[in-house]
């Protein structure tokens, strides 16, 4: 391990996928004070995400880390809390009301080109902000209830801000008291109130609105229902901000770098894209899904490469055995999507980007039971709340954009991975987007 540490701190999937082909399917790494466990096998995977999940919590450093910006929210949380706030949001993501979603996202993203080209032809830009953006602004209409109203800067910036601070300090060798007045802890401090401040006028504005379906309006009316208080409702609106846009940004922007690489498959998603029903005033909605089967593999291809949650970990809570080992209670078990999902066992290819792989099924690996050979957004209980919003937000983007511009990464090649929360590319993503006449 110590041989191995800028290995470690560089690309850690790399580095667990060499353990791995090392020493096998079953990994635990001779730490001191806790046990932490690599597991690399897709059954294994599946046990204990959900064959046997309820043996797993998630008292990790991964999510104690997150809980500092996101409290808890549904995606750190544990147990009860977990299980009343996920009945209170889950109609939220009912698939139906997805689906109705689908119009707010291609409006979005139409506004978002008008903002960006105004009356010109064509622009440069940092495509990472520029997709953060875009999907905070989806966030909002989506599950908020509305646009943010001008705390949008503020509000990626404070997040953006507080989130550095705290995965900085988990990869601190020795943990620093929170009352020391470090750099680091002030800013924290600070991008807290901010954020704080934000979500408060966030949800003041909605409670002063008209009722809806949103996700934000259940939390409301479970906080006047005395289902949820008024702390845990702000915990799951910065967890809906946090974990709703930085994601599916992640996989848009790779997506913008993977076609620029790809003119082949540029080619046919443009051909897809150029024979969709022009908008009009009406705009489009998810019925156009149905004829983009090839952007959505794009997408799905995207997510095996790039996922951006690439690693998943949980606390053992008792003993269970796994792989023919017994992993003891409080030992740390650790996932990786992104080393799964590149391993030549069950992806023939593993590191090509081949989007035909996912033609007639999202997933095909995706299934109920089985081998998790894929799981970009986990699986089990804990399948992520927001996976059939993503799965109809990002084709809906490439091909909304697709067809009123043409985006060039500039340098797609020299791009780098940035392993931090979520698998970004280092240090932003400069590209130009010219618009298209044709269309
Ligand atoms: C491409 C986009 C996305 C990816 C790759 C992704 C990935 C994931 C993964 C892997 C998990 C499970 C973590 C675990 O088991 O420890 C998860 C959970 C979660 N995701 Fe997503 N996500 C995406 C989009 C979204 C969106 C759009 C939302 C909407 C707000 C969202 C909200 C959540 C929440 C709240 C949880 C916690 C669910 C629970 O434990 O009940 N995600 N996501």
């Amino acid at each position: 391990m110590l041989r191995n540490i800028g290995l470690m701190r560089r690309r850690p999937p790399a580095f667990l996928a060499q353990c791995a082909a090392r020493y096998g399917p079953v990994v635990r790494f001779p730490l001191p004070r806790s046990e932490v466990w690599l597991l690399s096998d897709p059954d294994d995977v599946r046990r204990v995400l959900q064959g046997n999940h309820k043996a797993y919590g998630k008292r990790t450093i991964q999510y104690d880390t997150l809980a500092l910006v996101t409290g808890t929210g549904l995606l750190a949380s544990d147990a009860d809390l977990w299980r009343r706030m996920r009945r209170v949001m889950s109609p939220g993501f009912h698939h139906d009301l997805v689906t109705s979603m689908a119009a707010a996202v291609h409006e979005a993203c139409a506004a978002w080109v008008g903002r960006v080209l105004g009356e010109e032809s064509e622009t440069e830009l940092d495509l990472d902000a520029a997709m953060l953006e875009l999907t905070l602004d989806i966030v909002a209409a989506t599950l908020l209830g509305g646009p943010l109203a001008g705390r949008a800067d503020e509000l990626v910036e404070a997040v953006m801000s507080a989130l550095h601070v705290v995965v900085a300090k988990a990869q601190q060798p020795l943990p620093i008291p929170e009352a020391w007045p470090t750099p680091g802890h002030r800013r924290l401090r600070h991008s807290m109130a901010v954020l704080d401040a934000a979500v408060d006028d966030v949800i003041a504005t909605r409670r002063s609105g008209e009722p809806g379906t949103d996700t934000l309006w259940l939390l409301i009316t479970a906080l006047d229902e005395g289902l949820a208080s008024e702390r845990e409702v702000r915990d799951e609106v910065v967890t809906l901000i946090v974990a709703g846009h930085e994601t599916v940004a992640a996989t848009l922007t790779w997506s913008w770098v993977l076609l620029a690489g790809h003119p082949e498959v540029e080619r046919r998603v443009d051909t897809e894209v150029a024979a969709l029903p022009d908008p009009g005033t009406r705009g489009w909605d998810a019925g156009v899904l149905e004829r983009l089967p090839y952007t959505r593999a794009v997408v799905a291809e995207c997510l095996r490469l790039y996922p951006p949650a690439w690693v998943i970990t949980r606390r053992s809570l008792e003993p269970d055995v796994v792989g023919g080992f017994e992993v003891p209670p409080g030992a740390t078990v650790i996932l990786s999507p992104y080393a799964v999902q590149r391993d030549e066992r069950w992806w023939p290819n593993a590191d090509e980007f081949v989007p035909e792989r996912f033609l007639g099924a999202i997933s095909p690996a995706e299934t109920a039971s089985g081998p998790l050979t894929y799981f970009p957004f986990g699986a089990g209980p804990r399948l992520c709340i927001g996976r059939d919003l993503a799965l109809m937000e990002a084709p809906m983007v490439i091909a909304t954009l697709a067809r009123a511009l043409r985006v060039r990464p500039l340098r797609p090649g020299a791009v780098r991975q940035d392993f931090g929360v979520t698998l970004r590319p280092k240090g932003g993503l400069p590209a130009e987007v010219t618009r298209r006449r044709h269309r």
